[in-house]
């Protein structure tokens, strides 16, 4: 009912050429896959070179960010429909990086989701909660509230529109791993609290997981019943790592 989607994160990582070797050895390995959506999020002066290498993909093409506003005196800010123009699907929105170094707020981010979707692309909205946080408990308070700050801003029905990105923080470059059964505690609490709402939407949205997903563990973690993909960060630089962790979806 749900196709998993895989979506690589790259970060702020690699040079020009290591971007065109990579999206040219994911466009070229995910050619066989079955089953399996993909997608790459490289820094933004790479998406000219990703519209081009994917053109005859199945590859989609993503944005790591976006500015709230569509054009104007915004310096350093890149609009949602720039990145439409280059052929970008996805746009990730509230990544725990931004939220952290960026002070990012959940009404700040409704509003980039409002803007990615108004120009025609979907958002992968990313939740989740710090190592503190979920040893005192919070767990689940704390992305409740994430989700809460924006559906006050955009409604559930622009849940149907958007995937979702379960990131632990802990977990995030960390080598440490959400266990398959944690992650899916987390993904059926949110899934569950969007269905309050409307369930239909519910049943639909992706929930992603990110967050030291690599080749040796993605398997078990995809197959969990609320876990419809992952938001791949280290893993994604790597041409056959990514691979293997897409193949692990099908
Ligand atoms: O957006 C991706 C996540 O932050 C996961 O990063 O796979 O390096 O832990 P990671």
């Amino acid at each position: 009912m749900r196709a998993p989607l895989i979506a690589g994160n790259w970060k702020m990582n690699g040079s020009k050429r290591d971007a065109r070797a990579l999206l040219g050895g994911v466009a070229a390995g995910a050619a066989s896959l079955q089953g399996a959506e993909v997608a790459v999020c490289p820094p933004f002066p790479y998406l000219a070179l990703g519209e081009a290498e994917l053109a005859d993909s199945v590859v989609c093409l993503g944005a790591q960010d976006v500015s709230t506003e569509s054009a104007g005196a915004y310096t350093g800010e890149v609009a949602a429909a720039m990145l439409a123009e280059f052929g970008c699907r996805y746009v990730i929105c509230g990544h725990s990086e931004r939220r952290d170094y960026h002070a990012e707020s959940d009404t700040l981010i409704a509003r980039k989701l409002q803007a990615v979707i108004a120009n025609g692309m979907r958002p992968i909205l990313c939740v989740g909660e710090t190592l503190e946080q979920r040893e005192r408990g919070e767990t689940e308070a704390v992305i409740g509230a994430q989700l809460d700050g924006v559906l006050g801003v955009v409604g559930i029905e622009t849940f149907a529109d958007l995937e979702l990105a379960y990131e632990p923080v802990w977990a995030i470059g960390t080598g440490k791993t959400a266990t398959p059964a944690q992650a899916q505690q987390v993904h059926a609490f949110v899934r569950a609290k969007l269905g309050v709402s409307d369930r239909r939407i519910a049943q639909g949205v992706r929930i992603l997981y990110g967050g030291s997903m690599k080749p040796g563990n993605a398997a078990e973690l995809l197959a969990q019943p609320d876990i419809d993909g992952g938001l791949i960060g280290g893993a994604s630089l790597d041409v056959d790592d990514f691979l293997a962790i897409c193949r692990a979806a099908e």
